[in-house]
């Protein structure tokens, strides 16, 4: 039984058309009509391979095969479908195309496994719209991910609005959680976003473990002020101060942290946002991950400290506020030692890796027994429309994922 890499590679082709603009910028956002075209393609295809499909109450899009035992817990699989601004054809497309494409060689070959088998189509991963991702994993694995219907997205429209598209409500998403012991585990197979797999020429990644993401608002505030009359000396210029700060970023990290630790501030706004005023406030988000908790921490408060005295020497107050936090989080042993037997079965080289990236696997390790596979980024190339995964990786990949399902599948 293989999977069918020409199949696969059309399909990526008609969800990546779900966002290409012809300026050559492609964006499927969470929610959007792009990401809802995505869905219908989904789920069309699992309807031709029998499959039964439903939206969970957090808009998780999961498409079903049933086993011959009913009463066995299921194995999952699958990713997510929306996009960074500007994304990848690959990141999570690869996880659900790839999913399905397991699905299909069972249905092909008149294998009906013993579990029943999910794929899920997770909702929101990337969470750039609101400033937080996971939505759906968060959900299923019953951790309240702190929404609201009244919160803006970054163009100002209510979450409430914006989820409509999916008819789903911030109250109710909680109402997608799931039994522990209604899932045998969940396997995720994803394009790595990194360089190591591409560097060293090996076709698969065994995740070990994914980094830890804590994320923080910093507001710096000074004194909006006349960009003409007032002299450089009587200035409290808020960006000015929140520059000198970005500035130190890379360099405090690097000091404190280790080759797996980053740090990124990645949007600034200015208020009163004008060429001829002074801003009054700058503020930034920042983000800090590394596999170690400890280390995340010592990161927080080195960059704290930097922000204080830089602060204090441009006359300027700030708040640093967290936002959200996800501990690094450890893959389950026995996926993937499962993982590990079905790749050297089928003879293909790996080595074992840890993520940098997040995942829905991030928060489904936390409750479900779950491993990752990871196939190569050219370049380490993501989160950018140059993205690009080989596609004899990608049929390895999926193999891989094949031959771990039908191995899992035999415990019972
Ligand atoms: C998700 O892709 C992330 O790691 O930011
Ligand atoms: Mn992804
Ligand atoms: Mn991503």
């Amino acid at each position: 039984m293989k999977a069918d890499i020409s199949k696969i590679v059309s399909r990526l082709e008609e969800i990546y058309q779900c966002g290409a603009k012809e300026d050559g910028t492609h964006t499927r956002m969470a929610f959007s009509k792009e990401d809802v075209k995505a869905r219908e393609l989904f789920t069309g295809w699992a309807e031709q391979l029998g499959m039964s499909h439903r939206m969970d109450a957090a808009g998780n899009l999961i498409v079903r095969m049933e086993g011959k035992n009913p009463g066995l817990p299921a194995i999952l699989m699958g990713s997510h479908m929306d996009t960074v601004p500007d994304g990848g054809r690959y990141d999570g497309v690869v996880g659900c195309v790839g999913a399905l494409s397991v699905c299909e060689a069972m249905a092909e070959e008149g294998y009906v496994p013993n579990h029943p088998i999910e794929v899920i189509v997770f909702t929101d991963e990337e969470g750039f719209r609101f400033g937080k991702g996971l939505l759906g994993s968060s959900a299923i694995c019953g951790q309240d991910p702190d929404i609201s219907d009244d919160e803006p997205d970054i163009y100002g429209e209510a979450r409430g609005r914006v989820m409509e598209t999916y008819g789903i409500r911030s109250e109710n998403v909680l109402e997608a959680k799931r039994d522990k012991d209604s899932v045998h585990c969940f396997i995720e197979l994803h394009v790595e976003q990194g360089a190591t797999l591409d560097k060293s020429g090996t076709s698969i990644g065994i995740v070990s473990s994914i980094a830890g993401v804590n994320r923080y608002e910093v507001t710096v505030t000074g004194e909006a002020n006349h960009a003409g009359s007032t002299t450089m000396e009587d200035r409290r210029d808020a960006l000015v101060a929140a520059a000198g700060f970005i500035n130190k970023v890379p360099e405090v990290t690097t000091e404190y942290g280790n080759h797996f630790t980053v740090a990124t501030v990645g949007t600034i706004k200015v208020t009163p946002h004008s060429v001829n005023v002074i801003p009054g406030t700058c503020t930034f988000s920042l983000e800090i991950r590394d596999q170690s908790n400890e280390v995340m921490k010592l990161i927080e408060q080195k960059l704290q400290e930097s922000l204080g005295d830089i602060c204090k020497k441009y006359d300027v107050s700030y708040t640093f506020v967290p936002t959200s936090f996800h501990e690094p989080a450890p893959m389950c042993d026995w996926v993937k030692a499962k993982i590990e037997e079905a790749v050297k079965e089928l003879g293909y080289d790996y080595k074992v890796i840890p993520s940098g990236a997040f995942h829905d696997s991030l928060i489904m390790t936390g409750v479900f027994p779950t491993a990752m596979i990871f196939v190569p980024s050219v370049n380490g190339i993501s989160h950018n429309r140059n993205e690009f995964t080989r596609e004899e990786d990608i049929e390895k990949g999926c193999n891989v994922l094949l031959e771990t399902v039908l191995k899992v599948d035999e415990m019972i």
